[in-house]
């Protein structure tokens, strides 16, 4: 059941991995599903946001919904410019896309063959954009920024300094090498951070939950 529209509340939100070219067939990707951004999405369509939702090559599997507006894209660069005019005007933009760091510097027009003549073949990379810490660093007061954090080691430490670094108002954290959080998975246990505030660890529950709690407890606060 949705609830009333919250008066034209709009959020961004962002879903998938980015992928980087290669050459016309290949492409540098990661192993992000999708299903925590679209739950999110889902969620805060229900409580009554109008939602922009941004998505990497992934399936969404969603009902259609006036709520919601899905936009596909490929790479870093292209989410950025999507998510940075849809950003105009939001109220927030929850970053739950694994989003590609680096690109290929120049893509091959042709397919790249496989030669005899050397056994090692190497691309060059350089870093695309940080989308959330560039809307981070540009966001009105009224606007507000979610970040996410997939970390395998020191998961405390590499939020916090996520928070700041990306001048995020949150970043949800969580540790990718547990068992049923990160990855695929339909659970996740995640933990809150906010400026100045001792985190909160939530516990394990499905990504439906987590988003649902997410966005009420986003609500709360604002
Ligand atoms: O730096 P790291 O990738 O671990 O930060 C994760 C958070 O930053 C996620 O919310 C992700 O969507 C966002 N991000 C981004 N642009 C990048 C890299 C990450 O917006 N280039």
């Amino acid at each position: 059941l949705l609830s009333a529209p919250l008066n034209g509340q709009r959020l961004v939100v962002t879903a998938g991995g980015t992928r980087e070219p290669i050459d016309p067939v290949r492409f540098i990707g990661n192993r992000s599903s999708g299903k925590m951004g679209i739950e999110i999405a889902r969620a805060a369509a229900q409580s009554g946001y109008q939602v922009d939702l941004i998505v990497g090559q992934i399936e969404v599997n969603l009902p259609k919904s006036e709520r919601i507006h899905i936009t596909k894209v490929e790479t870093t660069e292209e989410m950025f410019r999507v998510v940075d005019q849809a950003f105009v005007g939001a109220d927030g933009l929850i970053m739950a896309a694994a989003v590609a760091d680096y690109k290929v510097d120049h893509p091959a027009d042709q397919k790249i063959k496989k030669t005899s003549a050397t056994s090692t073949l190497s691309v060059d990379l350089t870093q695309g954009p940080d989308i959330l810490a560039t809307m981070g660093a540009k966001k009105q007061a009224s606007q507000f920024v979610v970040g996410f954090a997939a970390e395998t080691d020191h998961l405390d430490d590499h939020a916090q300094a996520k928070l700041s670094r990306k001048h995020a108002d949150m970043i949800v954290g969580n540790n990718v090498t547990q068992v049923g959080s990160g990855f695929g998975t339909d659970t996740n246990q995640v933990t809150i951070y906010q400026p100045n505030q001792a985190p909160q660890q939530w516990k394990q529950m499905s990504k439906t939950a987590v988003a649902k709690n997410l966005i009420q407890f986003i609500q709360e606060l604002r």
